[in-house]
């Protein structure tokens, strides 16, 4: 009896061993004594990565790998030993007496080795729940809490771009991290294929097949690679590149949406593709990927040809160019490419031609891929084309807001043409060339005036000059952009524009802020009509209570605010910070607010949609310059009809934009105890948990775009549904398909439907619930100006519910508390 007690209490045990040592093996490190022999593993500490040993499809030798653990392998992310496979399995993982990681056989050789000098005794490795594997070395700085990095599978990268991967070129060493493809399915050694970032110029990834290029990204503009149209709207928000200005730069994304499972992989055969896991479905999917035409191939047509997947052949030759070899080109081998057909004026001058004939001019290619090899110039729009005229060697130019002025000389080559997104490039021609298609186009035009009427001729004219303006927007932006590829030296500009006034010349020019020179009363204090000694009429705004910052701060936060231009955006003429008051001089509108002209039963006549429509795209542009363009990145947190001004021609003008940051707010996304804004067009999050981000502002747009179509005030409106919001009342409406019954009656929408339409669509998207529902201010220009086909589906908005008639009053006192000055006191003092 005794003894099979015992029997039975070592035999539990043994079970409780065995346990215990299948639980260490599941373990996310790896240390001298747990480690992993063929074919064990470790997990990541979250569930998501294994780290173990496998054999590709089609071979019995042993690498040790990374793949995803909790759902189907695609590929295996990270070969550690992808030259020297173990040819058995007796692999074993280990750390090494020297303290690196260490793969050996079964003779003991070591066939793969992190071989880092650096690692001392007690060294570990561990799997993060990233996907890196990384090698700790202990540490006496308990800064680092007691350990530090000293090699990690991140920066040793295979054939997987993963999220927080870093591509890292260095032109000063003229080091690069490259991603090598896998010899072949079965063969994870270094294959042929590599990935790199070129930060040259301007930044774009390249892939290569050995030293021929054989796909680009084109240029990289701050937001997305121009060359890849779908980075329009599905990656805006995950990809950045950091650019040091020192010669250093990398590559990295993180999606916004943490269980969204994707990556970037190359296949041994070069093909770069993004799957992604469709929850759903329970299969991983492909959603991108860089042989998804053959056009895709990087000059496909050779120099000066153009592609086009949706042509058969795919092959022509840019306009004015014919075959260099017509029999090859005939028999579809396009690799030589076209030539010029007309010398360039330029060209037949330099010939010593007497009658060089008539300038040159540009065809137009519209949502295309630019050629490789762009020079940047830091001409703005205008000047670019200039620019381009005037250098004999220039064959084309484009220009893009976000990289500026891109010129070629020499071969113009892998232009392709895409279906939407992409970019406008002009091709230089000899005017002999041009005059054939400008006569059709005269034909054209002709027969269009004739056959409208007086009215859409006016329509045109209205809308020729709303371009016109927009097209000197960009020339802002450019200089923004411009000012940004300068980096340091804006420092050095001169800051004398900004003016600092008395105070008592100013309290001379509003009268001694007398309430009859009160222009209004905003968020952060009232503001006041005034005129100088000299005449200048301007608008003083008289901060409440003052920000919570020493003066020279202040002053400070002033000269860079005063920077900060932008055709839709107020100027701030200069400031004054004398005993306890702060006050801040704008330039002096005299149309008013918007609200003045829009909730005015007379002069909201004067708003046709045209220039509603204009105020619409002026407003999303400055407020583009706020959150991406200027070098502040300004959160406005308070924009509202009132705060929109209007010049002499009715163009918007975005006001007390950088409020907010002098009062202190300075991180991209923050939590904020003073909730500074006004009931009705603040975003859910920002009203309820005081969190704001550019997407606050985005909801707060969309309302404002809402009260512009429909001439309604969002809270104050009594209509049919008295228990509905404007938010409310706009989505009825769209679940009825009937939006059109939304819009101003003092509209005349005939013509229009399709754009009124698509703008109510947009505040929709803006006013939804959740911020990253929500469009961001660059993809609100792009579906407002109709360069996205088809726009999503927008879900319910926030706030569809009005208050009942009780709630009025106390979202009244709440209106009164939220934008009332001594919570932001109060708040400060917290500080
Ligand atoms: C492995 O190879 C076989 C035969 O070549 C093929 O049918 C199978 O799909 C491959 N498996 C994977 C995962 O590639
Ligand atoms: C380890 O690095 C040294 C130089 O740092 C090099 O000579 C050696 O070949 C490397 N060994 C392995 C196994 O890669
Ligand atoms: C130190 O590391 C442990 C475990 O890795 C972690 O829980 C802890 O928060 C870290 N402490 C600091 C100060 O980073
Ligand atoms: C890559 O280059 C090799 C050798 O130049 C060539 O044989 C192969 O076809 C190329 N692959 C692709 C996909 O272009
Ligand atoms: C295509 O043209 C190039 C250059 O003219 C030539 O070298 C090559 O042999 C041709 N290829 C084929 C398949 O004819
Ligand atoms: C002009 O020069 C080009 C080469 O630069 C030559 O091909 C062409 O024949 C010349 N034309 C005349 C009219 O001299
Ligand atoms: C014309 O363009 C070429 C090519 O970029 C450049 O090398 C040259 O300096 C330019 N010439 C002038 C006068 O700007």
């Amino acid at each position: 009896m005794i003894l099979l007690g015992k029997v039975r209490i070592l035999f539990s045990l043994f079970i409780l061993f065995r346990y215990a040592a299948e639980f260490c093996m599941g373990g996310d490190v790896i240390t001298a004594s747990e480690y992993i022999q063929d074919p064990g593993s470790i997990i990541s500490s979250g569930g998501l990565y294994k780290l173990g040993f496998f054999s590709p499809n089609g071979t019995t030798n042993r690498y040790v790998g990374v793949w995803h653990n909790k759902i189907p392998k695609f590929n295996v992310f990270w070969v550690a030993n992808r030259d020297k496979p173990v040819l058995d399995s007796s692999g074993v993982m280990t750390i090494s007496n020297d303290g690196n990681l260490v793969i050996m056989n079964g003779k003991k050789e070591v066939v793969w080795s992190t071989n880092v000098s650096t690692s001392g005794a007690n060294a570990k490795a561990q799997l993060l729940d990233t996907g890196n594997l990384v090698l700790l070395k202990q540490s006496s700085n308990t800064g680092t809490n007691g350990t530090v990095t000293v090699w990690e599978g991140f920066q040793n990268m295979c054939d997987t771009f993963m999220a927080k991967m870093k591509l890292i070129t260095d032109e000063n060493t003229n080091e690069k991290q490259v991603l090598t493809s896998w010899k072949s399915p079965s063969d994870p050694s270094v294959g042929s294929f590599s990935i790199s970032l070129e930060p040259l110029n301007i930044p774009e990834v390249f892939l290569w097949n050995g030293t021929t290029l054989h796909w680009r990204s084109g240029p990289w503009n701050g937001k997305v690679f121009i060359g890849i149209p779908q980075m329009q709207s599905v990656y805006l928000d995950g990809f950045s590149l950091v650019d040091d200005k020192e010669g250093t730069a990398y590559l990295t994304y993180n999606f916004a949406e943490v269980s969204y499972l994707s990556f970037f992989y190359m296949r041994s055969n070069g093909e770069l593709l993004q799957p992604f896991w469709d929850e759903k479905y329970n299969h991983w999917r492909i959603d991108w990927s860089t042989r998804e035409s053959e056009c895709d191939v990087y000059g496909k047509c050779g120099s000066f040809g153009f592609c086009d997947a949706k042509k058969s052949p795919i092959c022509s030759c840019l306009r004015g160019f014919e075959p260099k070899k017509v029999e090859e080109w005939s028999r579809g081998n396009w690799s030589s490419g076209c030539v010029k057909r007309s010398l360039l004026q330029c060209e037949r001058m330099k010939n010593g031609s007497t009658k060089a004939g008539k300038m040159d001019g540009f065809v137009k290619l519209e949502t295309v891929k630019v050629p490789n090899y762009a020079i940047w110039s830091s001409a703005l729009e205008d000047d670019c084309r200039e620019q381009c005229l005037s250098n004999c060697s220039c064959a084309a130019y484009a220009f893009d807001a976000g990289v500026g002025c891109m010129y070629w000389s020499g071969d113009l080559t892998d232009v392709r043409q895409f279906t939407n997104g992409g970019t406008t490039l002009y091709v230089r021609l000899a005017h002999t060339e041009l005059e054939g298609k400008r006569d059709l186009r005269a034909i054209i035009a002709t027969a269009v005036v004739v056959a409208t009427l007086i009215f859409s001729i006016c329509a045109f004219f209205a809308w020729k000059k709303s371009k016109k303006r927009g097209g000197k927007d960009t020339e802002q932006f450019a200089e923004a952009s411009s000012e940004n590829m300068l980096g340091e030296s804006f420092r050095k500009v001169n800051l004398q524009e900004l003016v600092l006034y008395k105070l008592e010349e100013l309290a001379a020019a509003t009268s001694n802020f007398s309430d009859a020179n009160k222009l209004g009363e905003g968020g952060f204090g009232a503001v006041y009509k005034g005129r100088l000694l000299n005449g200048k009429e301007i608008a003083v705004k008289r901060l409440s209570g003052a920000s919570g910052q020493g003066l020279q701060e202040f002053i400070n936060e002033m000269v860079v605010i005063s920077k900060v231009q932008h055709r839709n955006l107020v100027r701030l003429l200069g400031c004054s910070a004398e005993q306890d008051e702060k006050l801040l001089v704008y330039e002096f509108m005299p149309n008013k607010g918007l609200d003045a002209f829009l909730f005015d039963p007379l002069k909201r006549e004067q708003l046709d949609w045209r220039r509603r429509f204009n105020i619409i795209d002026g407003i999303c542009r400055g407020l583009l310059y706020l959150h991406r363009d200027s070098r502040l990145r300004i959160i406005h947190r308070d924009l509202k009809t009132s705060n929109i001004l209007l010049d002499q021609e009715l163009n918007p003008r975005i006001s007390d934009f950088g409020t907010a940051r002098i009062f202190g707010g300075k991180e991209d996304q923050a939590d904020t105890l003073r909730v500074v804004g006004t009931y009705g067009y603040m975003a859910p999050e920002y009203a309820m948990e005081g969190r704001f981000s550019e997407k606050s502002d985005v909801f707060s747009f969309g309302v404002l775009l809402l009260e512009i179509v429909s001439g309604r005030h969002n809270t104050t409106f009594n209509e049919e549904d008295q228990s509905l919001s404007l938010l409310g009342l706009a989505w009825k409406y769209w679940e009825e398909d009937n939006v059109l019954a939304l819009v101003d009656p003092k509209i005349s929408v005939g013509g229009f439907e399709v754009e009124i339409k698509r703008c109510i669509t947009v505040g929709l998207l803006c006013a939804q619930e959740l911020p990253k529902d929500r469009p961001t201010i660059s993809t609100v220009i792009s579906m407002v100006n109709n360069e996205i086909i088809g726009l999503p589906t927008p879900d319910k908005p926030a706030f569809t519910e009005r208050q009942t008639t009780t709630d009025t009053s106390s979202s009244r006192q709440r209106q009164k508390k939220y934008s009332a000055n001594h919570v932001t006191l109060t708040a400060l003092e917290g500080r």
